[in-house]
């Protein structure tokens, strides 16, 4: 299922803004053989564990495991776009913009926008550049989650809400699928 996925992504184009990769993307997520991968992958108590699928120029693919109360912090997808879908469980997002015009790391003022409780097959997907949000699992069970994102994310931004403030971040998948001896 993930190499169909794969190859549908690469003919359909990866931009999250696209119909038909929100749509490959949920019926990847409900498909049975993407949750029996992610049970197979590296699980770590307490936070979230990335596995990196599939990385190209164009887009890169990662599943994750949460752990009940697994929490990623207020961040952004450092200027590219990304989208994810509930494989398994119920995942809180608490939506927030960046508003003080900024583009890197110090003093940045952010405001809430809304969230939302995301369940099996729903989407969230950040499109614009400064659509921020915070993830956490505030489930008693463990959440699955496949992402897309539109190109692969390097450096991002993480803000801290009491202080106005962001500061830089890396992003490095956990594992990495190819990797793995499953
Ligand atoms: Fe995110």
């Amino acid at each position: 299922m993930i190499v169909d996925f794969l190859e549908d992504l690469k003919r359909v184009g990866a931009a999250p803004q696209a119909p038909d990769a929100q749509r490959l993307l949920r019926a990847a997520a409900l498909c049975s053989t993407v949750s029996e991968l992610a049970c197979k992958l590296p699980y770590r108590p307490n936070c979230y564990t990335r596995t990196l699928l599939h990385e190209q120029q164009e887009f890169e693919i990662l599943l994750l495991r949460w752990a009940p109360g697994a929490f990623a912090p207020i961040h952004d997808h450092g200027l590219q776009r990304c989208y994810f879908a509930i494989v398994e469980g119920t995942l809180s997002v608490d939506n927030y913009r960046r508003v003080d015009g900024g583009t890197g790391a110090g003093e940045a003022k952010i405001v809430a926008v809304d969230n939302a409780e995301l369940t099996k097959g729903e989407i969230d997907a950040r499109i614009e550049a400064w659509d921020l949000h915070r993830v956490a699992n505030r489930s008693a069970e463990e959440v699955l989650t496949l992402h897309v994102y539109a190109r692969p994310v390097k450096d991002f931004l993480v803000y801290d809400e009491a202080r106005n403030s962001c500061s830089l971040g890396q992003n490095k998948p956990d594992f990495t699928l190819s990797a793995l001896s499953l």
